[in-house]
Parts: C-alpha cells; structure tokens; sequence
C-alpha cells in the first residue's frame, strides 16, 4: 500500500500572512488524518516562513500517523530532528533560501557528509530518506549511505507529464527497479497532483509513500479538505 503524507507547508504560509492562528496548522493535520491522510510531512526552514520549530514540536505531540521531517542536515536541523524524533526523516539538499525543493541530492560527492548524517539518525531510531533525482548513480550512491530510502524528485515527470506520459514516467521507472533492487524503500514527491498521481502509482505501484503539498491544498479550496483527500487516496488504490 502507498501511504499519502500530506505536507502541510502551505497551511502554516497562509497562517504567517495574518500572524495570528489562522488556520491552525496542528488542527488541519489532526484533520488530515481524520480524512484518511497517512502522514503528516512538514519541512521546517530556518527562517521559519512557515512551518515553525515550535508547530513540529506541538505536531509530535498530537499526530498519530507517520510523521516526516524534511530539511536540509544543518546543525540547528539536526539537533531538532533527533530532539523531536519523527518516524522519518527526508535530506534535501536546497539552500536555506529556496522557495522550494529543486533539486535532489548529488550523493556522489555528498557520500560522507550523507553517510554521517544518515547514520547519525540511524542512531536514534528515525528512519531516513534522501531526495535524488533518477541519475543512476545518485540512486546507486544514496544506496552507499545506508539510507533506508530514497524520494524520487517527480518535479520532471510532472512538467512532462502534458506532452507525453509514457516517455516522463520512464527515468522513475528504472530508478524505482533499481532502487528496488538495491533494497531501498522507495517514496516520491514533487509536484505529484490529481493529473499525474494515478499513472505514476499505476506504472510504479511499490512506492511506499508519496508526499504531496502543494497541489493537495490548493485542490482542497474548491472541492473541501475531506472530499480532497479521498480523491489523493483513490488516486492509490
Ligand atoms: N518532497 C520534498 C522533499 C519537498 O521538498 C516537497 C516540497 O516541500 C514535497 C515533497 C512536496 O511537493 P509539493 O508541495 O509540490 O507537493
């Protein structure tokens, strides 16, 4: 089964516009997962422009389903990860002023740095993910870090899913088999929407998780938080 986690980034961007508790971010999780949402990811950043170091402490103590913490491994990052103790862990390599996510790791020249860290999280029991793109050989060097898994970067299968989806879900399919065959889990994430999610889970059904944000958010202003998310899910089945 492929778990949906609902990154709740945007929820926690639109509370800071007003600077009061609107939404609140730990009750939309709480509602997430009432809704049928598997996990709850976030990814703290350390100008907090969304979500905020204090909303993944108060997250822990109030989500029931898998928790997953993205960032980059800085010291501040680390130290809350470990702190916190999410079930997950996704390393990213983006520089702390990015909008967003755009790149995975180049883990060939990252092997040690990777390998630290991974261990270092190993250590206290978080399960840890890198984000790659689908270049044979970061896949094959994340596998040399000892990460429990990779997450597939789909940001490029998204943007050519329009012009050709056979041709855009190809690169994932042969990372995921090597993956696979590498013994690693395997989560996806990026740009992932209610267009492009079934192909990909039909073409790559063994995806233990996929990650979703910003698409799933918006959808949920016209179809309702509730009916959004059963609409991700079936997109699964
Ligand atoms: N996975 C990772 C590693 C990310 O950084 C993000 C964006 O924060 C996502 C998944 C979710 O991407 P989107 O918001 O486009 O669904």
């Amino acid at each position: 089964m492929t778990k949906l986690s609902v990154n709740i980034n945007k929820v926690a961007t639109l509370r800071n516009a007003r600077g009061g508790n609107v939404p609140n971010v730990c009750q939309v999780a709480l509602d997430c997962e009432k809704f049928g949402a598997q996990g709850i990811t976030v990814h703290p950043r350390p100008d907090e422009r969304h979500i905020r170091f204090s909303d993944v402490w108060e997250l822990k103590s109030k989500i029931s389903t898998e928790f997953n913490i993205e960032g980059y491994p800085s010291p501040e990052f680390i130290q809350l990860v470990k702190s916190v103790k999410p079930h997950q862990v996704t390393l990213v390599p983006d520089p702390p002023d990015a909008i967003t996510s755009n790149s995975g790791w180049d883990t060939v020249n990252n092997l040690e740095f990777l390998k630290n860290v991974v261990a270092d999280f190993q250590s206290v029991g978080i399960r840890v993910s890198i984000f790659v793109d689908t270049c044979m050989k970061n896949v094959e060097f994340a596998a040399k870090t000892g990460t429990d898994r990779i997450e597939l970067y789909t940001e490029p299968y998204a943007s050519n899913y329009p012009s050709g989806k056979e041709a855009a879900v190809a690169p994932f399919l042969e990372a995921a088999k090597l993956a696979k065959s590498l013994g690693l889990g395997l989560n996806a994430g990026h740009d992932l929407s209610l267009e492009n999610l079934k192909y990909f889970h039909e073409i790559i059904p063994w995806i233990d998780e996929v990650s979703i944000g910003h698409a799933l958010i918006s959808d949920a202003l016209y179809f309702g938080l509730e009916d959004t998310i059963k609409r991700y899910k079936e997109q699964l089945v």
